[in-house]
C-alpha cells in the first residue's frame, strides 16, 4: 500500500471518534516495531521523523524504511515530518516522498507563521501532501510553567481561529499543558481551552508531548477533538530499558541483534497499548 496523507487518516478518525498514533521513527527497529504493532492491532498509523531522527539516521534512510513498511504492512501508514523547521526542509521532505509535513512556526510572530505555512500549503496541496501547523509553545518538561504564565504560552483560541481561517491547514498542534520528554509531576491538561479551540477551528487537533499523560486525560482529549497523538519518549523508555536489561543479564553478549531484537519487542508492546488507548484498533 502507498503512503497515505494524514488528512485522510484524521478524517476517518473524526468520523469514528478515535485518534491515530503518531510515533517517532528513529531507527530500523523502531520503524519495524511501529509497523508490527499496527499490523497486530489492524490499525492505521503515522510514522514521523523528528529533527533528531533526521540528523541521526538521515532523511533518505528514514523515508526508504517507512516506504518499505507501508508496502509490506497491509495497513495504512503515513510518513510525516515532525516539527519542520523551515520551508526548505519541508520541501526536501516532500521531495523525498513524505505524505505529510508539519511546519512548526510556533516561535515566529503570528503573521510570519501564517505566511510560511501558506507557502508550504501552496506546494503541498497540489501534491496531495497534508500539512500540520503549531500555535502556542509546547515546551520541554524542564520548562516549568506558572499558572500566571499560561496565557503567554498556551494556545490562544481566537488566534487559533484566525490562523486556521487564514491558512486552511489540515490539523493544528496546540499547547494545553503537555510537554516533550519525561514529566516531573503529573501533567494537567486544560480541557476547557481544548474544547473552545476545537469548537472554533473544527479541524483535527494534534496533541504533542503525549508520553506520560495519564490514560484518562488522553481519552478525554480524544473525546474533545484530538485526532493525532504524538508519542516518542514512551517508546525510547521501553526500548532502552529492555536493551539495558539484556546487556546487564548477559554482559558477554556481543551480537547487537540479540540486544536490539528484544528492544524491538518492547517497542511493539508499548505501541500496541497506545493504539488500543487511542481507539484505532480494527480501523485499518
Ligand atoms: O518533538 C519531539 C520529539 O520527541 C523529538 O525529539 O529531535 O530529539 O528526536 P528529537
Ligand atoms: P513525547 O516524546 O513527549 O512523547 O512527545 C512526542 C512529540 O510530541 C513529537 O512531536
Ligand atoms: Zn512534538
Amino acid at each position: 500500500m502507498a503512503l497515505v496523507p494524514i488528512a485522510q487518516l484524521l478524517q476517518e478518525a473524526e468520523k469514528g471518534n478515535y485518534a491515530v498514533g503518531a510515533f517517532n521513527a528513529n531507527n530500523m527497529e523502531i520503524v519495524q516495531a511501529i509497523m508490527e504493532a499496527a499490523q497486530r492491532e489492524k490499525s492505521p498509523v503515522i510514522m514521523q521523523a523528528s529533527q533528531g531522527a533526521i540528523k541521526y539516521a538521515g532523511l533518505e534512510f528514514i523515508s526508504a524504511m517507512v516506504k518499505v513498511a507501508s508496502e509490506v504492512s497491509g495497513v495504512p501508514i503515513a510518513l510525516h515530518l515532525d516539527h519542520g523547521t523551515s520551508f526548505e526542509q519541508v520541501i526536501r521532505c516532500i521531495g523525498s516522498g513524505f505524505s505529510s509535513v508539519m511546519f512548526d512556526g510556533s516561535k515566529l510572530p503570528l503573521e510570519e507563521n501564517i505566511e510560511i505555512t501558506n507557502r508550504v500549503l501552496e506546494v503541498a496541496r497540489p501534491l496531495g501532501v497534508s500539512v500540520e501547523a503549531e500555535l502556542g509553545k509546547i515546551g520541554g518538561t524542564e520548562d516549568d510553567i506558572f499558572v500566571s504564565d499560561r496565557e503567554a504560552v498556551y494556545t490562544d483560541p481566537e488566534e487559533a481561529r484566525y490562523f486556521v481561517e487564514k491558512t486552511g491547514v489540515d490539523c493544528l498542534a496546540i499547547a494545553i499543558g503537555t510537554a516533550h520528554g519525561q514529566y516531573k509531576g503529573e501533567p494537567r491538561l486544560d480541557f476547557d481551552r481544548l474544547e473552545t479551540i476545537y469548537n472554533l477551528v473544527k479541524i483535527p487537533i494534534v496533541l504533542h508531548g503525549s508520553s506520560g499523560v495519564p490514560d484518562d486525560q488522553i481519552k478525554r482529549a480524544i473525546s474533545l477533538g484530538v485526532r493525532k497523538v504524538n508519542i516518542d519518549t514512551n517508546i525510547r523508555e521501553a526500548f532502552v530499558e529492555r536493551a539495558r536489561k539484556v546487556m546487564v543479564d548477559n554482559p558477554d553478549e556481543i551480537d547487537p541483534r540479540k540486544i536490539l531484537g528484544p528492544a524491538r519487542e518492547a517497542g511493539i508492546e508499548i505501541i500496541r497499548e497506545k493504539i488500543r488507548l487511542f481507539g484505532s484498533s480494527g480501523q485499518a
